[in-house]
């Protein structure tokens, strides 16, 4: 089997709203498939279809080669979910939450398995205290080593680090990436373009219950301005004059701003501010700008993410 989960035309309304238009993905195994999108677009209502969770009103979807409007059953019994059915239970502790697991699998060895996700997922000190204790990212390591338990091969993983600080995001990713390694697909959405970037082989971008884009995170990239620094006039002699001092630059006349390409670094910062000062031109602001999902919507869709009226 090369694809994990293949979905054509799928749909998806409550009542006149149409929350997936016709959405066609596949996803091969052992890969990192990422959908992107902002709030609202219908991740979670993808991922809810695709786990059997909710029904689709049309198109056809086979998840680990079963279809999931017929063979239900056999589907859940291949894939993990986090964040849906592996709820984790407040008043148990950390290793109670495993154990409930392990039970509820009928899983050999029990005590070994969660002691080994325990020191895989860094909850060992805390393995003992009430998961009600447990920040956001212990939360969601614990989350997603409860799902391990079933030993599933294809993984869901809705937007499993939003709201984290940076250091659980990374540690989340690692995890993501080993998991990978031992051969298990992942279907993960996220808002955050870099995350994708990082982890993903193919990105699906969702907007508004569409896929706008599918393609390896450089494809998509490539599609989108890169790492720039903007810089903002007060007169609009004078963005002129910048304009034609950085050749490749793109201007706005209205905002009175340049967008002249650069990697960010101080070296490079310096060599453009020493080229204003050249000729004796001074910026009123300037900002270094990374791109990300705003600038994807832009180039994509023309328009950026933000949340329409329900
Ligand atoms: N049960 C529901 N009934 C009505 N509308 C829903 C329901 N679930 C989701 N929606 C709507 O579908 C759209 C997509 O939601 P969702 O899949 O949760 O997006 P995302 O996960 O990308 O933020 C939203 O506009 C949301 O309000
Ligand atoms: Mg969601």
């Amino acid at each position: 089997m090369t694809d994990a989960i293949t979905a054509s035309g799928l749909r998806k309304a409550y009542q006149d709203k149409v929350v997936l238009d016709g959405i066609d993905l596949n996803v091969r195994a052992g890969t990192i498939f990422s959908l992107l999108g902002p709030n609202g677009a219908g991740k979670t209502t993808t991922v809810n279809v695709l786990t059997t969770l909710i029904k689709a009103d049309g198109g056809t979807v086979r998840v680990a080669g079963h279809d999931i409007a017929t063979e239900a059953k056999a589907v859940r019994a291949a894939i993990g979910v986090t964040g849906q059915f592996a709820a984790v239970d407040d008043l148990l502790t950390g290793q109670e939450n495993l154990q409930l697991m392990v039970d509820l699998n009928r899983a050999k060895g029990g005590k070994r398995i969660v002691a080994d996700l325990l020191e895989r997922f860094d909850l060992v000190e805390s393995a003992r205290k009430p998961a009600s204790t447990y920040s956001g990212g212990m939360r969601r390591k614990l989350d997603l080593a409860m799902t391990l338990i079933g030993n599933p091969r294809i993984i869901f993983l809705d937007e499993p680090t939003t709201g984290l600080d940076p250091r659980s995001r990374r540690t989340m990713w690692d995890i993501i990436r080993d998991l990978v390694a031992d051969g298990v697909t992942i279907f993960l959405t996220t808002q955050y373009l870099e995350e994708a970037d990082q982890l993903a082989d193919r990105v699906a971008v969702l907007d508004k219950g569409r896929l706008v884009a599918q393609g390896t995170p450089d494809e998509l990239k490539r599609q989108i301005p890169g790492t720039h620094v903007r810089f903002r006039f007060t007169t609009a002699d004078e963005l002129d004059s910048a304009a034609r001092i950085f050749p490749g630059s793109s201007r706005d006349d209205d905002a009175l701003t340049l967008r002249v390409p650069s990697d960010g670094g101080t070296k490079s910062l310096r060599s453009l501010l020493d080229r204003l000062d050249e000729y004796s031109l001074s910026a009123e602001t300037f900002t270094v700008h990374t791109p990300d999902l705003d600038d994807v919507f832009l180039a994509l869709t023309g328009h950026t993410t933000e949340v329409v009226a329900k």
